[in-house]
């Protein structure tokens, strides 16, 4: 079977392939571009781009100063072409500036989750961007579609459904997390697409997002009724991602067993490898840190264990021992650190 190509809003790709951005640093201007340059959707990652010292005086200008240099990179490596996108989680304390940035930036999609993202279209305004929330159930995006129609008279151009075995956060309760079965990446589509057909958006574009490591794990999205799907734990371990390699070393040979849900200080779980840190967390201790610039709006550095902006600028360093390594469960899939272009090459056709 020929893939499809994937169209949102006027932008189009080869492939049915978003590349997650993934936060910090790993999705940045390379890996996006060669994503890009290779027939996907390229998506920088806006969380922790900038400067530490800089931050802890001016955090929102540093952040916004360095993403626009990273989209302005991202740009130029990938020759000018499109789809170039921006992950801003709801939950940043300066989303309505990484938006705002964005937009002025120049860029053609915006990805949005971790949180409703309810007053995304007022902050894109005007603008020709796509808009796409991630969504973990029909009920959240039909809250939210309710509320960009009833307040902007705005629709979604895609969606990104995130199901129970992804990497990173998680949209799902505990009991959700034991039981997947219960909320599948088949359940969770019909509901969306009730939503959707409910709502006159039945045209626009259902994404998956977990465990995507070939080109039959695509294959069996779209047989679901996906238009595509949005690969995250799989690239971490291309040579294009933006971490140290002793840090893709640990996600080639994590084994399924290493994987496991914790507390995020985002405030919801968080899927990750059973690396020191969290071995240390899961003991009950409590890691020494002082918040630098109150980046979340939902962590309470007083009470959180650790501080994952600290632990994740320490994964993109390659420090083993305190980086927090976010993963999904197909992380026993990455056997080597790739050129991306394998995986891409392995759609043609
Ligand atoms: C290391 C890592 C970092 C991530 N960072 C972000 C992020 O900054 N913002 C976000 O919305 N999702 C983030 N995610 C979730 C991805 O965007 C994506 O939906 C998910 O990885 C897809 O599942 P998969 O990992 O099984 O491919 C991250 C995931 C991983 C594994």
């Amino acid at each position: 079977m020929k893939l499809p190509s994937l169209k949102i809003r006027n932008l189009e790709s080869r492939f049915p392939v978003i590349q997650a951005g993934m936060g910090v640093r790993i999705g940045n201007a390379v890996l996006s571009a060669s994503t890009i340059r290779l027939g996907g959707y390229g998506t920088i990652a806006s969380v922790g781009l900038g400067d530490i010292e800089k931050s802890k005086t001016d955090f929102v200008n540093e952040s916004n100063r360095v993403l626009d240099e990273e989209i302005k990179k991202a740009r130029q490596l990938a020759g000018g072409r499109k789809p170039l996108g921006v992950n801003i989680m709801v939950a940043l304390s300066n989303y309505k500036e990484m938006v705002e940035q964005s937009v002025k930036s120049g860029i053609d999609f915006i990805i949005s989750g971790a949180g409703l993202p309810i007053p995304l279209p007022e902050y894109v305004g005007s603008a020709d961007v796509a808009i796409i929330p991630v969504i973990s159930s029909g009920r959240a995006l039909s809250v939210l579609l309710s509320a960009w129609k009833r307040k902007y008279n705005r629709g979604p151009d895609a969606v990104i459904v995130e199901g129970p075995f992804n990497g990173g956060h998680l949209g799902f309760t505990p009991e959700q997390i034991e039981h997947p079965e219960t909320c599948s990446l088949e359940i969770i589509f019909k509901d969306v697409k009730q939503v959707m057909n409910g709502m006159g958006y039945g045209n626009i574009p259902v994404l998956a997002a977990e465990m995507v490591s070939s080109r039959e794990d695509i294959e069996r999205a779209l047989a679901i009724g996906y238009d595509g799907v949005q690969v995250g734990t799989h690239f971490i371990a291309s040579e294009e991602a933006g971490l140290d390699r002793k840090s893709k070393e640990v996600y080639v040979k994590a084994k399924r067993k290493d994987v496991v849900v914790i507390k995020s200080p985002v405030g919801l779980p968080v899927r990750v490898l059973k690396t020191p840190l969290v071995e240390r967390v899961l003991s009950g201790s409590r890691e020494k840190f002082s918040c630098p610039y109150r980046c979340l709006r939902t962590c309470n550095p007083g009470k959180v264990p650790f501080c994952i902006a600290k632990a994740l600028l320490a994964t993109w360093k390659g420090d083993v021992e305190n980086g927090l390594y976010m993963a999904g469960c197909n992380v026993e899939g990455i056997n080597e650190i790739y050129p991306l272009e394998n995986f891409f090459k392995s759609l043609e056709n």
